[in-house]
C-alpha cells in the first residue's frame, strides 16, 4: 500500500479552516483507493512569527524536505510588515525547494458564474505555467541614496537558461499531453529584449526538436490580458515568467468564478524536493472564523495533490465531487457545508 508523508502548514486566517476541509478530503479517498496518508502540522505563518520570531528556519526547513508533499493553506496577517512572511516563508519554500514550476489551471467549473458575458465551461480551460525560481522574484537589485532625490532603486528580472529550458520543456511536455496540443509563450519581446529574447529563443528550439506535435504561439502578456477576457478560448497552455505569471493569474481567477476557485501546484517536477500545494488566495483576515471562505480552491488544490503523486482514480472523484457539489448549487454555502457536500458527493 502506497504511503504519503504530507507536511501541512495551515498558516494563517482562513487558512486552517480550508486546510482542515482539505484533509478531510484527503483521508477519505485515501481510505477507499487504499492508499495511506501521514500528516504531520507546522506552525508557520504570521501567528508563529510574532510570537516566536521565526519565519521558516534553515532547520524548519529542512524538517520539511523528508515529506512528500506540503499542503500549505494561506499565510499572512495584517500585523507584520509586508515581504517578511512572504520572502521568510513562501518565497524560501518555492526557492529553497526549487519548486520551479507553479501549476495554476484556469478552467470554469460547471454552475459557476464567470464574469464574461457568454463563456461558458467550454471556454476557460487552459493551464498556467508560471516559472516560480526566477525573474523579478529574485530580489537582485538594491537602493542606494535611500531618502535623497538622487535614489535609486533598482531590481532586476534576471533568469538564466538552466531555469528557462527546464520550465519551457515542463510546459510544452503538459501541453502534449492535453487533447488541444497548444503552448503559448506569454512574453515582452518588443520591449524587455535581452529577457525575452532568450525565452523566445529557448521557446522555439525546444518546441522545434523536441515537440512537433505542439502548435507553438506567441503573446505579449498585454495582449494576453486582453484576450484571457475576449477569448480565453485561445489558450490550452501557457508559459511565462515568475511576475508575469503571478499578475496573469489572478485575472485568470477571476474569470474562473474568483479567487475561491483558484488552486496551485508548486512543482519540483524531479521531485528531489518536496512540491507543495497552496490555494492562490491568501489568508483572509477580514473574514476569518466567519464560515464564509470558500473551500473549493483548496479541494482543486487537493486534487492537482493527488494528480501529482500517481493518484489519477482518487483525483479524478474529487474531481468529479466539486462538479456534483456545483450542480447542486452552493449559494448562500457557508465554508463548512461546501466542504460537507463535496464529502457527501465523495462516493463511500
Ligand atoms: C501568489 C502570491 C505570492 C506571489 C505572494 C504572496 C508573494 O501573490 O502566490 O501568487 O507573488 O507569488
Ligand atoms: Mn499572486
Amino acid at each position: 500500500m502506497n504511503l504519503y508523508r504530507i507536511a501541512v502548514v495551515p498558516g494563517d486566517g482562513i487558512g486552517p479552516e480550508v486546510v482542515d476541509i482539505g484533509l478531510g478530503v484527503l483521508h477519505h479517498v485515501a481510505n477507499k483507493h487504499n492508499f495511506k496518508i501521514e500528516t504531520q502540522h507546522f506552525p508557520f505563518g504570521g501567528d508563529h512569527y510574532l510570537k516566536t520570531g521565526e519565519t521558516l528556519s534553515d532547520e524548519s526547513l529542512d524538517k520539511l524536505r523528508n515529506f512528500d508533499v506540503i499542503f500549505l493553506g494561506a499565510v499572512g496577517t495584517p500585523d507584520v510588515k509586508p515581504g517578511i512572511l512572504e520572502q521568510g516563508i513562501l518565497l524560501k519554500l518555492r526557492f529553497q525547494l526549487d519548486q520551479y514550476i507553479n501549476l495554476r489551471p484556469v478552467k470554469l467549473y460547471p454552475g459557476i458564474d464567470t464574469p464574461i458575458e457568454g463563456k461558458t465551461v467550454d471556454d476557460i480551460d487552459y493551464v498556467v505555467v508560471r516559472e516560480n525560481t526566477g525573474g523579478l522574484y529574485t530580489g537582485v537589485g538594491g537602493i542606494s541614496m535611500k531618502g535623497t532625490v538622487d535614489e535609486v532603486a533598482v531590481q532586476s528580472m534576471v533568469y538564466n537558461y538552466k531555469q528557462v529550458s527546464r520550465c519551457i520543456r515542463y510546459a510544452f511536455e503538459l501541453a502534449e499531453k492535453r487533447p488541444r496540443k497548444i503552448l503559448a509563450l506569454i512574453g515582452k519581446t518588443n520591449v524587455l529584449t535581452h529577457v525575452f529574447d532568450l525565452w523566445e529563443r529557448v521557446f522555439n528550439d525546444i518546441g522545434a526538436s523536441e515537440f512537433s506535435k505542439v502548435t507553438r504561439e506567441y503573446y505579449h502578456v498585454d495582449a494576453a490580458c486582453m484576450h484571457m477576457v475576449k477569448e480565453p478560448e485561445r489558450f490550452d497552455v501557457m508559459v511565462t515568467t515568475n511576475m508575469f505569471g503571478d499578475i496573469v493569474t489572478d485575472l485568470g481567477a477571476i474569470t474562473q468564478g474568483g479567487m475561491g476557485m483558484a488552486a496551485s501546484g508548486n512543482i519540483d517536477p524531479t521531485k528531489t524536493n518536496p512540491s507543495m500545494f497552496e490555494p492562490v488566495h491568501g489568508s483572509a483576515p477580514d473574514i476569518v472564523g466567519q464560515n464564509k471562505a470558500n473551500p473549493l480552491a483548496t479541494i482543486i488544490t487537493v486534487k492537482m495533490m493527488l494528480d501529482f503523486l500517481g493518484e489519477t482514480e482518487a483525483a479524478s472523484e474529487v474531481d468529479s465531487a466539486i462538479s456534483a457539489t456545483l450542480s447542486g448549487g452552493i449559494d448562500n454555502s457557508g465554508t463548512s457545508e461546501i466542504g460537507s457536500k463535496v464529502m457527501k458527493n465523495l462516493s463511500s
